[in-house]
C-alpha cells in the first residue's frame, strides 16, 4: 500500500473526510529524519499526529520535519519541527558514504541520489575531479569513496557547510584524495587540471561556468545542472553558447538529462558538456 493510502486509512476516523486527499504522498529520509515538503497549508492541525503516525509506521523514522523554503545563495534550508525529539543533525549513508549533516543549516537533495550513483558509475580510474558547489561533499564525496584512484578538489564558501565537509572527508578517511578549498569558486577554482567538473548550482553565471572551463586540463566534461522549462531550454543554453563565442576550445553539449522534476513544467536538468581545448 502507497503512504498516502495507508495515512488515509489510519487517519480516516480522525482527520475530516475533505482533508483526506490533501495528507502528503510522500516524504525524504536523511539519517532518522524524515522530511516533508510543503505541506498543504489545510492540515496545518494535523501536521504533528501526522508525523507522529510516521514515526510509528517507519522504523527509520526518529524525528520528522517540514522544509518550507531554501534561502540565500548558501541554499539555507527553512525547517519547521512536526514530530520526534528537536534535533536537525543526522547521520545520511548513502553508496558506503557517511554524511554528517545539520537539515537546519545545509540542503541535501536525496532526489540527487540517481545523480550520485550515475557519478560513481560514470567516472573513469585515475580521474581528477572538480567540485565547484561542494557543499558536504554531497555529489562528490560518494565517487571518491567508491573510486579509489579518483581524486577531487571541492569548493565551497559557506563555513558552516565547508567544516562539515572537512568533518566528512576525515569520517571516510578520504583526506588523501579529497582537498577541500574555502572560497568563492569565481576566483578559487584551480586552473589547467581536472577531467569533469561539476556544477551543482542552479544560479550559475558566466564568469562561473568561464572557470569551470579553465579548470578543466586538456580535455573533459562540465556537469551543468539547471533548473529549466521544459519547453524552453535556450535560457539555460544560453551560458554555454557565450562561453564558445570567441573561445578557441570546443565545447558541446553531447547529453541533456532529467534529474528530477519540479513541476510538470520546471525540470532540473543536468547538461552534460564535453570541452576539448586548443
Ligand atoms: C545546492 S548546494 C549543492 C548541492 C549538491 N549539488 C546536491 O546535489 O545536493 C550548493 C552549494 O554551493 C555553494 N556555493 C554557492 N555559490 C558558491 C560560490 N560562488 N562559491 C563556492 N560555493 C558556492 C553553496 O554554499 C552550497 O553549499
Amino acid at each position: 500500500m502507497k503512504f498516502k493510502e495507508k495515512l488515509q486509512e489510519s487517519l480516516k476516523e480522525i482527520i475530516p473526510k475533505d482533508l483526506l486527499d490533501k495528507l502528503p504522498s510522500g516524504y525524504a529520509i536523511i539519517g532518522d529524519i524524515a522530511v516533508f515538503r510543503y505541506l498543504n497549508p489545510e492540515i496545518d492541525n494535523y501536521k504533528k499526529m501526522i508525523g507522529e503516525h510516521l514515526i510509528l509506521i517507519d522504523p527509520q523514522v526518529k524525528i520528522v520535519v517540514e522544509q518550507i523554503d531554501t534561502v540565500s545563495p548558501y541554499r539555507k534550508p527553512v525547517i519547521v519541527h512536526v514530530a520526534g525529539e528537536k534535533r536537525t543533525k543526522t547521520t545520511h549513508k548513502e553508496f558506503n558514504t557517511i554524511f554528517n549533516i545539520d537539515l537546519e543549516k545545509i540542503t541535501f537533495s536525496p532526489g540527487n541520489k540517481n545523480e550520485r550513483n550515475h557519478l560513481i558509475q560514470t567516472v573513469k580510474d585515475n580521474e581528477v575531479i572538480c567540485d565547484m558547489f561542494a557543499c558536504i561533499g554531497n555529489l562528490s564525496l560518494p565517487i571518491v569513496v567508491n573510486k579509489p584512484s579518483v581524486r577531487i578538489y571541492g569548493v565551497e564558501w559557506n563555513q558552516v557547510a565547508f567544516d562539515f565537509l572537512k568533518q566528512n572527508i576525515d569520517v571516510n578517511k578520504v583526506s588523501n584524495r579529497y582537498f577541500p578549498i574555502y572560497g568563492d569558486n569565481r576566483n578559487s577554482t584551480p586552473k589547467n587540471f581536472a577531467t569533469r567538473v561539476l556544477m551543482g548550482y542552479f544560479d550559475v553565471d558566466y564568469n562561473q561556468f568561464r572557470c569551470a572551463i579553465d579548470a578543466i586540463e586538456k580535455q573533459g566534461w562540465i556537469h551543468y545542472h539547471s533548473i529549466t522549462p521544459r519547453d524552453n531550454l535556450e535560457q539555460s543554453i544560453a551560458i554555454v553558447e557565450q562561453a564558445r563565442d570567441g573561445s578557441r576550445h570546443k565545447i558541446k553539449v553531447k547529453e541533456i538529462r532529467l534529474i528530477k522534476k519540479f513541476s510538470p513544467r520546471l525540470h532540473h536538468l543536468c547538461f552534460d558538456i564535453f570541452v576539448e581545448k586548443y
